[in-house]
């Protein structure tokens, strides 16, 4: 995730006005090691979320730890108002994953399955239940997880509990307004502590990891 220092999530609409090549570089390395990114349906429509593409230099290494050569991208949605047209449904290196209840509209979900996607239920109604989204992920193998948020995503992750790890990206930029911060939704009862694990430092951007103590 990245943030301006006064922590809007996106400029917008979009996160590319607040990142830099250095982030970029560090999302791409995030991926090159997941099994799947985890996202939210409106990340996936306003950012127009293209399938994760296979990198030369980490073919050796995840081929080596048994991992396809790019991670599945796993879309988290209740409506399926996704367009299964494009690319990350019908030509994706790895079959795309749609997450998503066990009451989502089977019209929704024939659609997707007939563009090539794979449809996991994780939740009893519409809605997603983010520890069984986990479990169902693990079900299939996929236990390196990263998810790129979006923000209503990841404040539903953090509350679940089911968040080790934040690479969160401080970028030197102030746009005021009303973006929203990198986690929303409901706020946790009492504020969950987390341990910086290291910091780096390019053109003013902080990339930094922190993992739950
Ligand atoms: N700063 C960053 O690092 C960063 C990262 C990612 C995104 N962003 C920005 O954040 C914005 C989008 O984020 P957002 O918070 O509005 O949306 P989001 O979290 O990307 O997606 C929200 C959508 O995900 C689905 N969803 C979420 N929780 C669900 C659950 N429990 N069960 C079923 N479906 C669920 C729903 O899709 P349906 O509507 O299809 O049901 C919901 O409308 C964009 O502007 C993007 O640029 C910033």
């Amino acid at each position: 995730m990245v943030s301006t220092l006064d922590g809007a999530a996106q400029h917008d609409g979009r996160s590319q006005p607040i990142s830099t090549a250095a982030d970029m570089r560090i999302f791409g390395t995030l991926r090159a090691l997941a099994d799947v990114v985890v996202v939210g349906a409106e990340t996936v429509r306003r950012e127009g979320y293209r399938p994760a593409r296979a990198r030369a230099d980490f073919a050796a290494m995840r081929e080596a730890a048994g991992q396809a050569p790019a991670p599945a991208i796993a879309v988290v949605t209740a409506s399926l108002d996704l367009d299964f047209s494009l690319p990350l449904f019908t030509s994706p290196l790895v079959p795309t994953l749609i997450l998503t209840g066990a009451s989502a509209a089977p019209d929704r979900v024939a659609a997707a399955e007939k563009a090539g996607a794979r449809v996991l239920a994780a939740g009893d109604g519409i809605g997603v239940d983010p520890a069984r989204a986990v479990q169902a992920l693990a079900g299939l193998g996929h236990t390196r997880l990263l998810t790129e948020g979006g923000p209503r995503l990841l404040g539903q992750l953090v509350a679940a509990g089911v968040l080790d790890e934040l690479c969160l990206t401080v970028s030197p930029m102030l746009t005021a307004g009303d973006a929203q911060r990198i986690a929303g939704g409901p706020a946790v009862t009492v504020p969950q502590r987390l341990g910086l694990v290291s910091m780096l430092e390019e053109d003013g951007f902080l990339f930094t990891r922190y993992a739950r103590s």
